[in-house]
């Protein structure tokens, strides 16, 4: 495996790492605007926001028990964050991308009715806060495949892609063992079939319209709805992220 895991750094993720980078250090105004929308800077500067302590207790609060008319996290996505089939996995994504997801809700760029509900109530410190408080949560998958895909053809699309039918390799960009890169290449790994086969339809229909630079939206064009089922059912099989052995880890090179 570890061998392997070079062999998936592709250019392009080094590339836009690099430019990701380069963002960020150019100026505090260009960053106050990447909090916004679909920036390809948006998850990484969110993920160098601090909160106080305070904020972070507070967020605990609202993700166990809920506070006045917000409904408590865990209430979907399960006491420890691995989701279920109705609501997915948040245990262990990047603080930034969290944070980011949290700002599409509220501005349109993702569209989910229990969300946009939920989000209504959070103020912008809340938001930073439950994504740290998410982010850091290392809970055990509760994920399994369920779609009737095929495993293999899953692993060789998220391995190797398949370049007959244009699809990249999936790690490529969400790192190696599907863990994630940085802030803005979110873990896929051990989160539940039906949640990820409905985000790549949903960017082939155009529902969800946030991805930095429209990288997925092209990526979910090219796969066919038995390969959505494939990737999906095989991320399902993997080991959720562990920050001792994190990409994100590696968000500074
Ligand atoms: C009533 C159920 C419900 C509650 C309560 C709820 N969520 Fe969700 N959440 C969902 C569903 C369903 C989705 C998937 C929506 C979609 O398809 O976009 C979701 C998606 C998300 C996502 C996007 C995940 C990703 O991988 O991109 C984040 C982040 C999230 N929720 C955080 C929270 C936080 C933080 C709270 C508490 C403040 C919360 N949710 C409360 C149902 C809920
Ligand atoms: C060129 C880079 C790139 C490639 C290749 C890529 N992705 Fe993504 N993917 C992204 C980015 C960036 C995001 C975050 C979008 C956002 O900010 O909401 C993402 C988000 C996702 C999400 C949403 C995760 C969540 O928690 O909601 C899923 C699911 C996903 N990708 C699956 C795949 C699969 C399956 C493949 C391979 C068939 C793949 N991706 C290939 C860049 C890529």
């Amino acid at each position: 495996m570890k061998k392997q895991s070079r062999v998936y750094r592709a250019p392009l993720i080094i590339a836009l790492s690099v430019a990701l980078q380069m963002g960020l250090n150019a100026s505090a105004a260009s960053a106050e605007n990447s909090s916004k929308t679909s920036d390809p800077l948006a998850a990484e500067y969110l993920g160098t926001r601090t909160v106080s302590n305070e904020a972070l207790e507070d967020a605990r609060q609202i993700a166990v028990n809920g506070k006045g008319a917000t409904w408590s996290c865990a209430s979907c996505h399960g006491e420890d964050g691995a989701g279920n089939s109705t609501a997915p996995r948040i245990a262990g994504l990047a603080p930034g991308y969290i944070t980011k997801q949290l700002h599409d809700y509220e501005n349109g760029a993702r569209k989910n009715a229990n969300m946009e509900y939920v989000v209504q109530e959070l103020n912008e410190e809340q938001m930073l806060a439950l994504g740290q408080y998410y982010g850091a949560l290392e809970s055990p998958s509760s994920a399994s495949p369920d779609l009737g895909g095929d495993i293999r053809r899953g692993r060789q699309l998220a391995q190797q892609g398949d370049w007959r039918v244009e699809v990249p390799a999936c790690f490529s960009c969400h790192g190696s063992s599907g863990w994630g890169v940085s802030q803005a290449f979110p873990a896929i790994a051990a989160q539940h079939p039906s949640y990820t086969a409905v985000q790549l339809s949903n960017w082939k229909s155009g529902r969800r319209s946030n991805s930095p630079v429209k990288l997925m939206h092209g990526v979910a064009m090219a796969l066919s709805d038995a390969d959505i089922r494939a990737v999906a059912d095989y991320l399902a099989t993997l080991p959720p992220p562990q920050h001792g052995n994190d990409n994100r880890a590696q968000a500074g090179n």
